[in-house]
């Protein structure tokens, strides 16, 4: 069977193919590298002993897509590729927009083309809104507040009249908690540009020695300990939940939304402490103000992906600290260049 990856050489991507390659699928990714590196393929390559087919360029290109399902025989969609950093939507909303729903529209176009029905979208927990309250079900009130989110909830809404309008599409919409880890080869990680922007990237870069200290943002939050709590993921659970996903979709109805977390909370603290036993030393921080836009906490009800996908996480906060020090500590500067 072949599945065709957007965005495959990314952080959830590449971690989701080594899933399906191992469960006897061919992968063709379609990846214009504005995030990620080609040398993944190559990692790929050495962690499965199968080369992923791969397609350079852009999912907006719809020449390019309509050649990719003419040349292999795709029989379900994958869709990561997309923008995804929240600040740098609230600067450059047009782009997040143009990435985000343009490449969606020419992947559904070439899909409908090619008769291709099935494709498992990546959503996020920043969907919901801060109206509503942790544990999220997917039945809790959605709500955006920056133009990343709002670009996930809108292709969320463009799926179910999708769906409407033909309902031989067959669409599972996955949202994310907090992805985290990394392949415990050490192989692939998560490799952000700049300045990090999420928590685990940045505690690792710290612990490598590539960023002096961390700020924590906010130490007056109604927690426990007053740091923000999120439902970290390790993203090899995170990928395992799609293949159970593409197995399982043919038995559902409709388009079904399923939330992919532990249903756990961690506090900024809880994943400093676990990181620092993982390195082996200490991870300096400052208290520093709340970042504008957080939530104090976010966890998800797991239920759905239980019962649906008969998805449970097998990974701990310690088993996730741990594969992404061994990412980082084996490859410092990421892939580097
Ligand atoms: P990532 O940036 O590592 O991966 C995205 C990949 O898509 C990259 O390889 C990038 O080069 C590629 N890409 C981007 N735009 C493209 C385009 N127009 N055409 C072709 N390729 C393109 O991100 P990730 O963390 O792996 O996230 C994957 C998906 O999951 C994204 O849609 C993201 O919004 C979503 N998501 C991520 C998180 C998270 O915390 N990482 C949480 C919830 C949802
Ligand atoms: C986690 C906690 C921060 C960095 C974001 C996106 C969301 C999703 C995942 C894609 C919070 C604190 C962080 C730092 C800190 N992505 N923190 N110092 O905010 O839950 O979600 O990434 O869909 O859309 O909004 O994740 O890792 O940024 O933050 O104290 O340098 O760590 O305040 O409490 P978040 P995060």
């Amino acid at each position: 069977m072949q599945i065709l990856v957007t965005g495959g050489a990314g952080y959830i991507g590449s971690h989701t193919c080594v899933e399906l390659i191992k469960c006897g699928m061919d992968v063709v990714i379609v990846d214009n590298f504005s995030n990620s590196k080609p040398v993944v393929c190559d990692r790929l390559e050495l962690i499965t002993g199968k080369r992923p087919k791969l397609y350079t360029g852009d999912v907006r290109d719809s020449e390019l897509m309509d050649k990719v399902f003419a040349e292999n025989e795709i029989s379900a969609v994958i869709h990561f590729a997309g923008l995804k950093a929240v600040g740098e939507s609230v600067e450059k909303p047009l782009l997040y927009y143009s990435c985000n729903l343009d490449s969606t529209f020419s992947l559904l176009a070439a899909m409908k083309k090619a008769g291709v029905g099935k494709l498992i979208f990546s959503s996020s927990a920043s969907v919901y809104s801060d109206e509503d309250e942790s544990p999220y079900s997917e039945e809790s009130m959605t709500g955006c507040t920056n133009p990343y989110s709002r670009t996930k909830l809108m292709i969320e809404y463009i799926l179910k009249d999708m769906y409407i309008s033909d309902p031989s599409w067959q669409f599972v919409i996955l949202r994310y908690f907090n992805p985290i880890g990394a392949h415990k080869s050490g192989l692939i990680g998560e490799d952000p540009q700049g300045i990090p922007n999420n928590l685990l990237p940045y505690v690792a870069q710290v612990a490598v020695g590539r960023r002096a200290f961390l700020g924590v943002f906010g130490n007056d939050y109604d927690t426990p300990d007053g740091t923000g709590v999120r439902d970290y993921i390790h993203v090899c659970d995170l990928a395992r939940g799609h293949v159970l996903a593409l197995q399982k979709m043919d038995g559902f109805e409709g388009v079904e939304t399923i939330n992919l977390g532990t249903g756990r909370g961690s506090s900024v603290l809880d994943v400093v402490k676990a990181f620092e036993k993982a390195c082996g030393k200490p991870v300096p921080y400052e208290i520093k103000p709340r970042r504008a836009g957080d939530k104090a906490v976010c966890y998800c009800n797991p239920d759905k992906a239980k019962k649906l996908l008969g998805f449970e996480t097998e990974y701990d906060l310690d088993d996730m600290c741990r594969d992404t020090w061994n990412w980082q500590s084996r490859n410092p500067e990421g892939y580097g260049d």
